[in-house]
């Protein structure tokens, strides 16, 4: 990324809103919620379980749909989109890591990390080559060819790093990326995306419950009662 495309926004949100049929009743989740992403940011969204976390990023990558509000990503307006659309921009300009990696058990690590660029129209050739420097990134060549069923869950979410970052989006969300790993490899996982973040220019907006985890973002955002705002630790 240009060093001039630093500071753009490439992520936002305006007044987001998401509730749930609970009963008779709505059960509201998020309200009202603004937040900018900037090109090359780094942010931590703290939030116990059940605060709106998943919820916010999958609003974010338009997998789910606000009650009011909306996402505007890389310039485009999600809901101005058709669902072809949707997919096709968030193709390109979105990676997303989840909790439980949710790669394909059938492929190998090699072939998940390459299925964006497929999808994207990029020859399989050329495809395998660029999933080939990534996984060498993320220190997984010599395992490029193993299933997910044979790989450690650190591995794993490796792979899924690499996978985010396939089609080199200007955005990666992560939803507890950590949440499933130990300590020991959770710091580690979490220390390649904060490398990744700094080399490849990508924004990472990172959920999490933990504490320690969101120390190395940028910026510690909190999500409480259906409101995003400063930590306390940003907010001192
Ligand atoms: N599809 C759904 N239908 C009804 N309630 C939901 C649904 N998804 C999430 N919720 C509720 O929304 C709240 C926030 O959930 P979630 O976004 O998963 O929180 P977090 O990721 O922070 O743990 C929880 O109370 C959860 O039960
Ligand atoms: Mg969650």
């Amino acid at each position: 990324m240009a060093a001039d495309a630093r500071g753009a926004i490439v992520l936002s949100a305006r007044s987001l809103s998401r509730d749930y049929p609970q009963g008779s009743e709505r059960l509201a989740v998020l309200r009202g919620i603004d937040l900018d992403l900037a090109a090359g940011e780094r942010v931590a969204v703290l939030g116990a379980s059940g605060s709106g976390k998943s919820t916010l990023l999958h609003l974010l990558a338009g997998l789910d749909r606000p009650s009011a509000g909306h996402v505007t990503l890389a310039g485009v307006r999600l809901d101005e989109l058709d669902v072809t659309g949707r997919v096709k921009l968030r193709n390109r300009s979105l990676g997303f890591v989840y909790q439980f990696h949710h790669l394909l058990m059938e492929f190998s690590a090699l072939e998940n990390v390459a299925l964006p660029l497929v999808i994207a129209g990029v020859r399989q050739r050329r495809a395998r080559r660029e999933a080939e420097r990534l996984l060498e990134r993320v220190g997984l060549s010599r395992r490029r060819h193993a299933r997910p069923a044979k790989l450690s869950g650190g591995e794993r979410q490796r792979v899924a790093i690499a996978r985010a970052l396939a089609t080199r989006p200007p955005v990666v969300l992560a939803d507890e990326p950590t949440g499933n790993l130990d300590e020991e490899t959770g710091a580690e996982v979490y220390a390649l995306m904060l490398e990744i973040n700094r080399e490849f220019g990508t924004a990472f907006l990172i959920a999490t419950h933990d504490a320690v985890i969101a120390r190395g973002a940028g910026r510690v955002l909190r999500l409480d009662h259906g409101r995003l705002g400063p930590s306390p630790r940003d907010s001192a």
